[in-house]
């Protein structure tokens, strides 16, 4: 089923299953997935690599205003280079996460991130994943989602997420990093992580990612893929 004009946004903390909902509704809806978070994590990326301080909001801007940012579509998903680089899995490592919520919070860099989100829109129809894609970047789109898990099934899945990646990091230790972006991200004050208004919210902890994935693709007027057709790249 092919319906390129809708959005649908899919907004929620760390590790509660957004990317990989977003990406398998995407691809049963034939739409294009976009994970917003990783804008933040290039920028956050791009910072560090330049020397920029996190905290230094007039540096950020001015680091935006000379970033060449460029995007194009593989696999179904939307990928962006900065600077003629694309960062791939730097975006994931422990610097990165340890200062993406303060680089997220700097209202020049929001701007500028939004901004480039909205752009995206000429790509087709689009499955957005993040924090304020209901509330802020698309917020007339009739297709909100929220998805939440306790705590502690968050940390179990980022920490056996990371670990495949190779991560040697203890579940204690990854916790405490979630803990630290959720706070960030839900007290700053431009666009906070919270429930859009007419959002569906869908708590994930003891759900199967199927099931997750069939709430959300029915709500949209689509048909619920199978668990093996569901599976996108
Ligand atoms: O993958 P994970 O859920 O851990 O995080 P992410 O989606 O990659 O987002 C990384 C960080 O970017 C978040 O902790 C937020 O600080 C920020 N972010 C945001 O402010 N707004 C968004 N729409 C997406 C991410």
């Amino acid at each position: 089923m092919k319906t390129p004009e809708r959005v649908i946004a899919i907004d929620g903390p760390s590790a509660s299953g957004k990317s990989t909902v977003a990406r398998r509704v995407a691809s049963a809806l034939g739409l294009r997935y976009v994970d917003s978070g990783a804008l933040y994590r290039g920028v956050t990326w791009l910072a560090l690599r330049e020397g920029v301080p996190p905290e230094d909001a007039a540096a950020l801007e001015r680091l935006l205003e000379r970033a060449d940012v460029r995007f194009g579509v593989a696999d179904g998903a939307v990928r962006f280079t900065l600077n003629g680089t694309d960062p791939g899995l730097a975006l994931r490592g422990a610097d990165v996460n340890a200062n993406v919520s303060e680089v997220a919070a700097a209202p020049a860099v929001r701007h500028r991130v939004v901004a480039w989100l909205r752009e995206m829109r000429a790509l087709g129809g689009l499955v957005m994943e993040g924090r304020d894609i209901g509330t802020r970047v698309f917020p007339d789109t009739p297709y909100k989602f929220y998805l939440d898990a306790s705590p502690e099934e968050r940390a179990r899945r980022r920490h056996a997420e990371d670990a495949g990646r190779g991560s040697a990091a203890s579940l204690g230790t990854v916790q405490a990093s979630l803990q630290h972006r959720d706070r960030i991200d839900t007290s700053r004050r431009a666009d906070p992580l919270k429930v859009a208004p007419g959002a569906t919210v869908i708590d994930s902890t003891g759900m199967e990612i199927d099931d997750v994935v069939a709430v959300v693709c029915r709500a949209v007027g689509g048909i619920a893929p199978s668990a093996k057709e569901g599976r996108g790249p």
